[in-house]
């Protein structure tokens, strides 16, 4: 085939993901994964229920329409709503997308010129970076450092140029677990409506905050015109295999992230999108409960993991612990992660393939914490052992 490289230039060395390598890991040698961001139990069983209803009664096992169907268009436009006041019109401003992961790609490749900056916290959830990549766009990270892993807004300000065009922000943040304080955000948006720029909102951990409160950016003044807010059924109701997401955001910007969208996928999740418009009409007990488990299992590993030598920075939300493997007397993480698998039987993911500046999250590694309780007290008891 010539001297010319099979992968085109924009994904040369994004190879296959950290994910897909660690959980390979865990396969081969029987490990506990705690890397891979994706509950062990299912979510709730009426929502299991709602989904076999809809393919057993033939609905969404053909195309459903383009930008989803009415009935989850609806239970979004609903649960901007009721958790957060906001409102949007289900026909012109909510997209159904396959997952977040699409979402994402789909606003990033309607937005984007080639040449255009786009600023992101570091370290960044993988799929923006090959996203960005693929518009032809330039990741500019805005790098939060240990051990708050707060953002620094003067550093932010300092990072905007004339061909920056778009905000990627990330709260809850993966991997940090950092969740964006009202002043932080009211901070982002005055930046944002000062230099006229887009800013996309991955919020895909809304429901699984433990420390403060979800604030989403769009209900902020002059944010909801330049907004697109993205979540994920994935991660509210513990189907991330459904793939079912969405956006928000006014009709202009729906409709721009809707042109990209047709062309991906066009549609996907039929059966599954009837099931997720019942599972966001749950009672505020469901999603109490979840967060309320889910903090139990943060503080369950967090000690764990401190207990067992590692230098714990407490998450404010997301299911991710980040920890510092310093004191364990180790340097890189990614050595780490792909030793510990033989060494005591657990998988983790090395926080430096989320960073440009690798150095800086070199001895930071990622572990997951949606997992059953019984997992949790077996990994730590492993890690123990190391
Ligand atoms: C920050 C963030 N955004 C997006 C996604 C992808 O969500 P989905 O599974 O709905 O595509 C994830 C999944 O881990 C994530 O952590």
């Amino acid at each position: 085939m010539g001297a010319r490289p099979l992968l085109n230039r924009r994904l040369a060395g994004m190879g296959t993901t950290i994910f897909a390598e660690m959980s390979a890991l865990a396969t081969a040698t029987g490990s506990i994964n705690l890397g891979q961001g994706f509950p062990d139990t299912d979510g709730p069983e009426e929502v299991r229920e709602a989904a076999v209803r809809a393919l057993r009664d033939g609905r969404g096992n053909q195309y459903p329409p383009g930008p989803g169907i009415p009935e989850l268009r609806a239970a979004v436009a609903e649960h901007q709503q009721r958790f957060y006041g906001l409102s949007y019109d289900p026909d012109r401003e909510v997209l159904v997308t396959a997952g977040a992961t699409e979402a994402i790609a789909a606003a990033l490749l309607a937005l984007l010129e080639p040449g255009d900056e786009v600023i992101a916290f570091e370290p960044f959830y993988d799929s923006y970076a090959a996203c960005i990549a693929m518009a032809g766009a330039v990741r500019v990270p805005l790098t939060l450092r240990q051990p708050a892993f707060r953002p620094d807004l003067d550093e932010l300000r300092s990072l905007i140029t004339p061909r920056t065009r778009l905000l990627l922000i990330n709260t809850p943040h993966n991997p940090t677990g950092t969740v964006l304080t009202a002043e932080e955000l009211a901070a982002i948006a005055e930046l944002a409506v000062e230099h006229d720029l887009l800013v996309i909102t991955d919020e895909v951990y809304e429901h699984l905050v433990f420390t403060g409160a979800h604030h989403p950016l769009a209900a902020l003044p002059g944010m909801r015109e330049r907004t697109v807010a993205i979540s994920s059924a994935g991660k509210t109701f513990s189907f991330t295999g459904w793939k079912v997401g969405w956006v928000t955001g006014s009709p202009e910007l729906v409709a721009a992230v809707r042109t990209a969208k047709q062309y991906l996928t066009y549609v996907s999740a039929g059966p599954f999108q009837y099931a997720v418009a019942e599972a966001l009409r749950l009672p505020d007990a469901y999603y109490d409960d979840f967060r309320a488990e889910l903090r139990r299992k943060r503080d369950l590993l967090a000690t764990g993991l401190a207990d067992a030598g590692f230098r714990v920075f407490e998450p404010q939300g997301t299911y991710f612990i980040t920890t510092d493997i310093t004191p364990l007397g180790e340097k890189d993480g990614i050595e780490f992660c792909r030793e510990l698998p033989a060494r005591c039987g657990v998988v983790a993911i090395p926080n430096a393939v989320f960073y440009d500046n690798t150095d800086i999250g070199r001895s930071q590694v990622r572990f997951a914490f949606c997992k059953r309780e019984s997992v949790l007290r077996e990994a730590v008891e492993r890690l123990r052992g190391r």
